[in-house]
């Protein structure tokens, strides 16, 4: 890992031994973009990558010179305006109504590991010597603004950190309206596009379509990175596949509104923007404040999407989610919100628990509905105070309880809402985000709290930190229901409203903060009606997410594989859930359920109590076994292998660090009848090692397993001897590898 400059052609060349980003000073003094992928040779002058010359209908930088534009230009932070057409990295309002800017380089440094980025989520080292970090500082001369640019190029792996921050040095505020955290202008286009969205209960599905001239983008503007897309894209060569060829994943570290967009000009060129939402964001700069952007960070990989994958799933499980729960295997927990809903009492929980505990589950988490007067979805939100009549002992005796049965105790939060019928809210009308003289819409019965103001959040850590204090709380579901609408904060004058959607993120961060900081043993799970804010920016301070509210098996198989792309198994939130599914109502057999959910955090969303004799033996069993093999699910290498995108056949694995053990999950969707034969080729395993099939005990060598693949063909398959003794649709198999 190296990064170096060469002060004649002024040229910086960041490289590790997998990627080369390269970029020199253009001939205006803004910063240019020459190179982006596989490390490539280092050499004094790359100024032949920066190709200009005359075309007609060209707008020109420089009186008498008909070669330099900078619309034929890749740029490092693009302006709008000054030549160059295409959308902006950056825009800043002046006082005299002008939106230009001219960032010219000033100078640079280049540190050892990698800077915090004040108040926000982002990837850190433990070492210094694990990452560089270049420092461009450019100033734009007529504004006293300055801008600089963060790259940060890990030791091991395709990674660049990228971010922006803005300063006013000058002596007038100006507002920023656009501050994107990466502009990465690639030569060419000859790229798909990989988007992951959905809707609630069917979060992260993989959409793919061929770049084109123009713009594609995806967004949230819901006030939460949302339902509907995820703050990731990926770009890949139209040969690219799973384990070969070219793919760049652009992720942003963020949990609100944001952009990812890709523009592909009539020359074919493509500019990557990602970044907070520049669409009402109106960010004031004083003389002497400053403006630091979410961290973006950009995958290559030159072998396919599972490397890039697995790139981000080590970043994010070591460098960007933090403390004492990173790297532990996760507890098995029973949460009741399925078993009960609103109907519960301390009894009930109590016969629920232990049942799970008789079972092997480790954590029980009470769910909705345990604080003020909160009955249905229509009141209490905002009073974290134990409802004594329904925990006469409140959540310190119910957790004690618990912790008797020799199980841990979790609890649910909704710490960013409020009910109107609550005292939270009887007592402070003003502290929702409502627009003056407008009425406030609903979400779920409730409003959102304005977290941009440091007094409501305080009150709710207050809140939330007097029950950490008093009972025995060892994990919290931090769950978060409704976007945001009429965002006004009434404790902002007009020209700041534009700041109120990310001031409402930093509340949210900084509470979070505190929290974990205060209370460094407790396991946060964030959540968002499912997976509403399943984003990098949540990842920092919950080191799992309740990935979707739809915890159908089947349905699953696409919300966690596309989770995959970006996310880390041990990140995703995933449960046993009763049949008839609540969502779909679909009847699928226990086997498959617990299978899909051992790709994940693993947990049951039931009540056992309600199982047959013969079921409590099987989920006894399946406990049994993720204790046995989670380190390896969690924190193994995961590969996909067959994808339910593309049909009825779904296939994965695990496989641990040492290549000794791994776990394929295989599920069929419909089943069929007489079918053909059928293999899938394993990867990730040692060629030479020979592993053993842990259930018919045959073994075989890496190689084959490899190469001529795993045969999956269903031996019952037309027969009729015993119907019973197959399980028709919805089937999936487990196989355990091990080494002998
Ligand atoms: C939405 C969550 O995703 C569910 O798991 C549950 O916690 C409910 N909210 C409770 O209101």
């Amino acid at each position: 890992m190296s990064i170096l400059f060469n002060e004649h052609t002024r040229t910086f060349h960041l490289f590790n031994d997998e990627i080369s980003y390269i970029m020199t000073v253009l001939p205006n003094e803004q910063m240019g973009q020459l190179y982006f992928g596989r490390r490539i040779h280092h050499k004094e002058d790359f100024s032949y990558l920066l190709e200009n010359g005359y075309r007609p209908m060209t707008s020109y930088v420089f009186e008498g010179d008909r070669s330099f534009s900078l619309e034929h230009v890749k740029q490092e932070y693009g302006v709008y305006g000054t030549t160059d057409y295409r959308r902006p990295a950056v825009e800043v309002l002046q006082e005299n109504g002008s939106r230009l800017s001219d960032f010219r380089y000033q100078s640079h440094t280049i540190t050892a590991g990698k800077p915090k980025l004040p108040g926000l989520p982002a990837t850190y080292t433990e070492n210094s010597s694990e990452a560089e970090t270049l420092t461009l500082l450019l100033e734009d001369p007529v504004t006293g603004i300055t801008l600089e640019l963060l790259y940060t190029i890990f030791e091991k792996g395709g990674i660049l950190a990228r971010s922006a921050k803005l300063a006013n040095h000058g002596e007038k505020s100006v507002h920023l309206t656009t501050a994107m955290s990466l502009c990465m202008d690639l030569p060419d286009c000859d790229y798909e596009w990989l988007q992951f969205s959905g809707a609630w209960a069917r979060e992260r599905h993989l959409k793919i379509r061929k770049l084109e001239q123009g713009i594609q983008a995806i967004d949230s503007r819901r006030g939460h990175s949302s339902h509907e897309h995820n703050p990731f894209i990926v770009l890949k060569r139209p040969y690219t596949n799973e384990f070969q060829g070219e793919a760049i994943g652009f992720s942003l570290i963020y949990s609100g509104n944001f952009l990812a967009q890709a523009e592909v000009d009539t020359h074919n060129m493509t500019r990557v923007l990602l970044g907070i939402s520049p669409e009402g964001f109106d960010w004031k700069l004083e003389p002497g404040e400053a403006f630091q952007t979410p961290e973006a960070v950009m995958v290559y990989s030159a072998s396919g999407l599972n490397q890039m994958s697995q790139t981000f799933h080590k970043l994010y499980q070591k460098r960007l989610a933090r403390g004492y729960w990173r790297d532990r295997a996760r507890p098995i927990l029973n949460n009741n919100w399925e078993a009960t809903y609103f109907d519960f009492t301390e009894d009930k929980l109590v016969k629920i628990a232990a049942k799970a505990k008789e079972c092997g589950v480790e954590l029980f988490v009470l769910d909705d509905g345990w604080f003020g007067e909160r009955s249905s979805d229509h009141a209490g939100l905002g009073d974290w105070i134990a409802n004594p009549s329904r925990l006469a002992n409140g959540i310190t005796g119910l957790a004690q309880r618990i912790e008797d049965l020799g199980m841990k105790f979790g609890l649910w939060f909704e710490p960013e809402m409020v009910n109107k019928d609550s005292n939270l809210y009887r007592a402070h009308p003003d502290w929702i985000l409502e627009t003056p003289g407008r009425s406030a819409s609903h979400g779920r019965n409730q409003f959102v709290l304005d977290f941009s103001r440091k007094e409501i959040v305080d009150c709710i850590y207050e809140m939330m930190a007097k029950i950490l204090r008093e009972a025995k709380v060892s994990y919290i579901k931090w769950d978060m229901n409704r976007s945001i609408t009429e965002c006004y904060s009434s404790a902002l004058p007009a020209d700041r409203q534009g700041e109120v959607f990310h001031r409402y993120i930093l509340g949210v961060y900084d509470l979070y903060e505190r929290l974990t900081s205060e209370f460094p043993h407790v396991l946060f799970e964030s959540c968002a009606s499912g997976g509403g804010r399943f984003d990098p920016g949540m990842l920092y301070y919950a080191p799992q997410g309740w990935a979707s509210d739809d915890s159908d098996a089947i349905e699953r198989l696409k919300i966690q594989y596309g989770t995959t792309y970006c996310y880390p198994i041990s990140s995703i939130g995933s449960h046993v859930s009763v049949i008839p599914n609540h969502q779909v109502f679909r009847k699928t057999p226990l086997h498959t359920r617990a299978n899909v959910a051992y790709f994940g955090t693993f947990g049951y969303e039931l009540d056992l109590n309600h199982l047959t004799q013969e079921e409590q033996k099987e989920v006894k069993e399946q406990i049994a076994f993720m204790k046995e093999y989670r380190e390896l699910l969690q924190f193994g290498n995961f590969y996909r292998l067959s994808s339910p995108f593309d049909g009825n056949i779904t296939c994965w694995m695990a496989v641990n660090e040492e290549q000794t053990q791994a776990v394929v999950g295989w599920y069929r969707v419909l089943c069929g009848v007489n079918l053909p034969y059928a293999r899938i080729r394993l990867q990730g395993l040692d060629p030479d090692f020979c592993y053993q099939d842990q259930e018919t005990g045959k073994s075989y060598f890496g190689d084959e397993l490899m190469n001529l693949g795993l045969i999956t063909s269903d031996p019952l398959s037309g027969q009729v001897e015993d119907p019973n003794a197959g399980y028709g649709d919805f089937d999936s198999r487990l196989f355990v590898l091990k080494r002998v």
